[in-house]
């Protein structure tokens, strides 16, 4: 649905995207993860045709970013950074506009507003000025106009940035509705990791304009923190239990009464452990996988790209 090729932009001899590719399946949802100046608005920006990229190409749901930016723009709802434009327009006569913009007609222009405006917690300020909406329902009201025209594809940079819990909570449920119930296709970016973890099939993570890591959580989990991880708790004292297990897992860290080590294939390796240390005399209290975050997935994908790769890798 959205696919790009090696995209790049160059400002005044400063490459702020270096070769940025990209296949976002229809209903799934990308997020793109970097620290800022990444590159990530200016990506953004040339998936939705605002911008022209250097070199490298884009295509939305089938369409050339580069030669037919109006039917990409039919196709794509897009949230990027706010500018204080429109202060003195009325919610509602801004979402008439927008909608004047991608040509719709003024019955469905209200009844879209209205819709939207409720389903975001916002019909109490359809009249107010956008002057005095708070940040973070300006957030919301621009998330309203992205989907103004009911575009399948959206591009959402930041979108719940600057927002309260409850709001961005609105926001976050709104995007697994759309995607699990209608298939809409989303790109987000977001410093928020939680939140990347629990809105996307695929992360990227970016870094002074290059992609350094991409792919689902488990892929991301096995290329950079190793195999799965397990914590085992036994009733007692282990005494030299890290030894004897040595030859079926890898122990990677004890304590007193447990112990974690990883294992390639829990399925084979687990049984044959659990009948070992039974063996031994030992009791087990529990067994159980040890899941890893993205923070730590991320936090090892900026450090090997730091080159800080030939220490200990647990
Ligand atoms: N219009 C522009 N002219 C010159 N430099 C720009 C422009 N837009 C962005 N940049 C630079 O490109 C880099 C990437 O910016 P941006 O895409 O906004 O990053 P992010 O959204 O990840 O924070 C930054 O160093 C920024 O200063
Ligand atoms: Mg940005």
């Amino acid at each position: 649905m959205i696919e790009a090729h090696e995209l790049t932009k160059v400002f005044d001899g400063f490459e702020a995207v270096k070769k940025v590719s990209l296949n976002i399946p229809p209903g799934s949802v990308l997020a793109v993860l970097g620290p800022n100046g990444a590159g990530k608005t200016t990506t953004v920006r040339m998936l939705t045709s605002i911008l022209e990229p250097t070199s490298g190409w884009a295509t939305i749901a089938g369409h050339s970013v580069l030669t037919e930016p109006e039917m990409v723009r039919a196709k794509v709802g897009v949230l990027t950074e706010q500018h204080g434009l429109y202060e003195r327009m009325k919610a509602i006569e801004y979402l008439d506009f927008f909608g004047r913009i991608y040509r719709m007609n003024a019955a469905d222009r209200k009844s879209r507003s209205l819709q939207l405006m409720e389903r975001f917690d916002l019909t109490f300020a359809l009249d107010k000025r956008l002057g005095d909406y708070s940040k973070g329902m300006k957030q919301k009201l621009a998330l309203v106009r992205a989907m103004l025209h009911n575009p399948p594809v959206l591009l959402l940079d930041e979108p719940t940035s600057a927002m309260d819990p409850l709001s961005a909570k609105l926001v976050r449920d709104a995007i697994i509705e759309l995607q699990r119930d209608e298939q809409r296709t989303f790109l987000i970016t977001t410093h928020n990791l939680t939140e990347a973890q629990s809105l996307a099939n695929k992360i990227a993570i970016i870094r002074s304009g290059r992609i350094i890591a991409q792919g689902t959580m488990d892929e991301l989990a096995r290329q950079f923190v190793g195999e799965p991880m397990m914590e085992l708790r036994v009733a007692g004292v282990m005494n030299g239990l890290a030894k004897d297990i040595g030859d079926l897992v890898t122990v990677t860290e004890t304590g007193r009464d447990w112990l974690r080590f990883q294992v390639a294939e829990p399925q084979t390796t687990n049984p044959a452990l659990l009948r070992r240390i039974a063996g031994l005399g030992v009791d087990v209290v529990t067994l159980s996988p040890i899941t890893r975050s993205l923070e730590d997935i991320y936090l090892q994908v900026v450090k090997e790209d730091e080159g800080g790769t030939n220490d200990d890798q647990r």
